[in-house]
This record gives C-alpha cells, sequence and structure tokens, in this order.
C-alpha cells in the first residue's frame, strides 16, 4: 500500500465541538482520516503533536495584505507568514491596496504576484467598480465579496445616494456576492467636521467627535433598509458600538440577510487606552467605550456576531509617528487575535466551541469558502496545533509582520500557536516558517465557473 503523506499522531483533536484524543492522516493535502489509533497508519512523516490541541486554521475574512506600492507597510510574503505564526491558514484581502482592486485586470495582477509570495491561502475582494457591468466579470473571476466603504468610496459611487446604491446593491445579489460594508457614514461625518472647526480640541477629540458612533448606525440602518428590497447578503464589518449591534440583531430577526464581525481591538480596547497608546491603537471605527465591549461579548456569546476578524491593517512607524490626526489608521492584528482570544476561553469568558465557529466555521459557511473551517474527512489540511498551557508575553518587536507595533504590547496571554498547517504543508512551527515563498494557495469562490 502507497504510504500517506502525514500523520498527525497523540493529538486532541476538535471535532464538531468535542475534543477527541488520536491522529489526523493527510493525503495530497486533505484530511483522509481521523482515527483514535495511529500505530498502523503507513506515512512518509509522523508528527507527534505532545497531546497539543488541534483545531481548525482560522479564516481570516478581513485583512489588508498590502503589497503593490505599499509594500513598505506589508507584502503578501510578510503578511501571510505574521497570518501563519498567529494560527490563520486563510485571508481574505481587503481592496484597499494601490492601486485597488477595482477591476479584472488588478485582480488578476493581484492574483499573479501574490501567487508567488504567499504562505498560507488567500482570497481577494473587490471595491465596488464604478462600472457595473464589471460586477459579474469580478464574481467570474472568483472574488469572495464586494467591499464599499461608505464614509469614502474607493471608486466612483455616490454613498449618500439610496437610489445609486440600490442599484449596485441589487446587481450583486443578482451574483449572489456578499457585500462587505465599513459602516460609517459620509454626510454624518462632513457635518461633524464642519461644527468642529471652529473649536479648540485635542487631536483625539477631533478624532472621536469625527467618527461618532451615530455615523456607524445610520449607515448600517441604511444598508440594512436597502437590502429589505435587494436581498443582498450583507456583511458589517467590524462592528464597534452596542447602537449598531442591536440593528444587526433586529434585522437578524426580520430573518435579513446580515451577518456581521467584530476585530479584537474592538473587544479588548476602549477609549481610553488611545491615551496610552496614541496613534498606535488609531483604527476606524475607533475605539469605544466599556459597554460597547460588554455588548460585542455578549453578542459572541449569543451568535449575533457571526465572525471574528483581525483586520490586519498594517502601517509604518514613520507614518504612525506623524502625529494624531495624520498618522493613518489601522492596527495589525494577525499575530494577536488566537492567543487572546484562546486566554479568554481560558478564562471561561467564551466557550472554545463558539470561538471555533466565529474565526473557522462561521467565515468558511458565510463566504462559501470550500472545504474549510472544519476538521473532518475530505476537508482540506489547514490546522493549527495549540498549547493551551503556555503563557508569554506579547513582544511586537518579533512579529512577522512588517508592522511590528501593537496596542497589545506587553500583554499576558495563556495560550499559544505552536503549529500551523496549511493544505497539510508545515508551514510554521515554534515560530519558525518553514517554506520558501509561494506554497500558498490563491482560492477562488464558484472556482469552477
Ligand atoms: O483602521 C482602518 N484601517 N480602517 C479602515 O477602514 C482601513 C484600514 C486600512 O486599510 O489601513
Ligand atoms: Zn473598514
Ligand atoms: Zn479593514
Amino acid at each position: 500500500m502507497v504510504p500517506f503523506d502525514c500523520c498527525i499522531k497523540n493529538a486532541k483533536i476538535y471535532l464538531k465541538g468535542k475534543i477527541v484524543e488520536g491522529g489526523i492522516v493527510i493525503d495530497h493535502g486533505k484530511i483522509v482520516k481521523i482515527t483514535k489509533d495511529t500505530s498502523l497508519i503507513q506515512s512518509d512523516h509522523k508528527m507527534d503533536a505532545k497531546k497539543h490541541l488541534v483545531l481548525p486554521g482560522c479564516i481570516d475574512v478581513h485583512a489588508h495584505l498590502r503589497d503593490f506600492k505599499l509594500s513598505y507597510k506589508e507584502d503578501f510574503y510578510t503578511g501571510t507568514c505574521s497570518a501563519a505564526r498567529g494560527g490563520i491558514t486563510t485571508v481574505l484581502d481587503m481592496p484597499n491596496s494601490l492601486p485597488p482592486t477595482t477591476n479584472i485586470t488588478i485582480l488578476k495582477e493581484r492574483k499573479r504576484i501574490a501567487k508567488r509570495k504567499i504562505v498560507v491561502n488567500v482570497g481577494f475582494y473587490a471595491a465596488i467598480p464604478s462600472s457595473i457591468d464589471e460586477i459579474y466579470l469580478l464574481v467570474r473571476e472568483g472574488i469572495f465579496g464586494f467591499k464599499l466603504y461608505l464614509h469614502h468610496p474607493i471608486t466612483e459611487i455616490d454613498v449618500e445616494n439610496d437610489e445609486e446604491l440600490t442599484k449596485y446593491f441589487s446587481e450583486i445579489a443578482k451574483w449572489n456576492t456578499i457585500l462587505a460594508v465599513h459602516p460609517d457614514d459620509k454626510t454624518t461625518i462632513e457635518k461633524n467636521l464642519s461644527l468642529l472647526r471652529n473649536e479648540n480640541l485635542s487631536s483625539l477629540d477631533v478624532f472621536l467627535k469625527t467618527y461618532t458612533p451615530e455615523g456607524e448606525k445610520i449607515a448600517v440602518e441604511r444598508c440594512l433598509k436597502i437590502i429589505g428590497k435587494t436581498g443582498t447578503r450583507l456583511h458589517v464589518c467590524h462592528v464597534s458600538t452596542s447602537d449598531a449591534l442591536r440593528a444587526i440583531q433586529n434585522a437578524k430577526e426580520r430573518n435579513l440577510n446580515v451577518t456581521c464581525e467584530v476585530t479584537p481591538h474592538h473587544l479588548f480596547l476602549k477609549t481610553s487606552d488611545f491615551e496610552h497608546w496614541g496613534a498606535y491603537a488609531k483604527t476606524l471605527p475607533p475605539l469605544r467605550t466599556q459597554q460597547d465591549i460588554e455588548i460585542l461579548w455578549e453578542g459572541l456569546r449569543n451568535g449575533t456576531v457571526d465572525v471574528i476578524a483581525t483586520d490586519h491593517a498594517p502601517h509604518s512607524v514613520e507614518e504612525k509617528e506623524k502625529g494624531f490626526l495624520e498618522a493613518p489608521p489601522g492596527i495589525p492584528g494577525f499575530e494577536t487575535m488566537l492567543p487572546l482570544m484562546l486566554t479568554m476561553v481560558r478564562r471561561g469568558k467564551i466557550r472554545l466551541d463558539t470561538l471555533v465557529s466565529l474565526t473557522s466555521y462561521n467565515p468558511a459557511k458565510i463566504f462559501d469558502i470550500k472545504n474549510k473551517g472544519e476538521i473532518a474527512e475530505g476537508f482540506d489540511a489547514d490546522l493549527i496545533l495549540v498549547d493551551m498551557k503556555k503563557e508569554y508575553h506579547i513582544r511586537p518587536e518579533l512579529f512577522l509582520s512588517k508592522a511590528k507595533y501593537s496596542p497589545f504590547a506587553g500583554w499576558k496571554v495563556e495560550a499559544k500557536v505552536v503549529a500551523t498547517i496549511v493544505n497539510g504543508i508545515m508551514v510554521m512551527k515554534d515560530d519558525e516558517i518553514l517554506v520558501s515563498t509561494g506554497s500558498g494557495k490563491i482560492i477562488e469562490r464558484y472556482s469552477s465557473w
């Protein structure tokens, strides 16, 4: 009998909400067998999991891998190494690159460059193109969703005009593709800015009074109203306020087609953290209040929140040092999301099965990512090994991301990702990347089209 490629033995395997001791047999990048006894399995490689927990790799549906002209912030190689280090085996890349992903020529170029560099699976979003006919072409090229920045559109869309939005929403619904929105409101932001003009406020106050909870709520409610008519699959990115989450919860109760995500920084940090971290904690939406944080955690536990995503948004230290108002918003998140969340599992704040649903199972289901998000026979061997007893301090200077800073610097976490396997290949072990560039796969939605 021809031996299998690899067998992981001595593992505590997360199987549909239960922990089972045994092994996983991998062949040609797929999980072919999950078995209690691996002693008779013939394989080229045997790996001893040393009783560590084996979880499905995280699927991060919201990240900015940059590259192209923003390679100084991050590139496909450093970004995906950082993801692998954090236990993320699949990343969906946002379209606000330079040039942005607004048409199939740029999308194809992005795939071509990424293919040579990535070490995990990568799929792409596109911005809603100005030309409505381009929507189908982008869907046919395998994008996982369209992204709309409601406060600051990438393309020439009149985001203040409901009729115009309805037209685009309807076209996206026609192709049954996700529409991911950055929920803020251009009109509200402009109104806030004009009111602030004559006030003598600190940079931080200007920022907080510009990007208000009200803007987020208005944006969410507008989108919900439109999808009530168009049926578009709406995914609300990085929900940060209790009001927005409540609106989403109500919409779900009315059976609207809506899902949402939260980020670790909105779950763990609040407005007062800006005082210590300054621009290094600057992000959009801003950090909010303790009350918002509590409602978001409640949303994780009661199923209102569908996904945890990093919104990994790296910038250079020079940019972050420009002063609070000038510094670009964004926090690197790949290497901190899972250790932070697993720490909360250890402390009893969230159940492990809830976490795995939020980071693996639900993202795969919502974004139609085939054969991923679960440990099951026939699924891709995207797996992570986790030491649930290892405690360490977050040290951004050791990040594999180019953005070597974090508002979580110095935090003690109580679990560590010790190995990351992508399509059956051991990509990261004990903090080291073991593969060369380009070992990851570009993934496409409906790849059979
Ligand atoms: O904080 C943010 N950073 N929010 C965004 O919407 C964009 C992102 C980025 O690309 O840096
Ligand atoms: Zn955003
Ligand atoms: Zn983002």
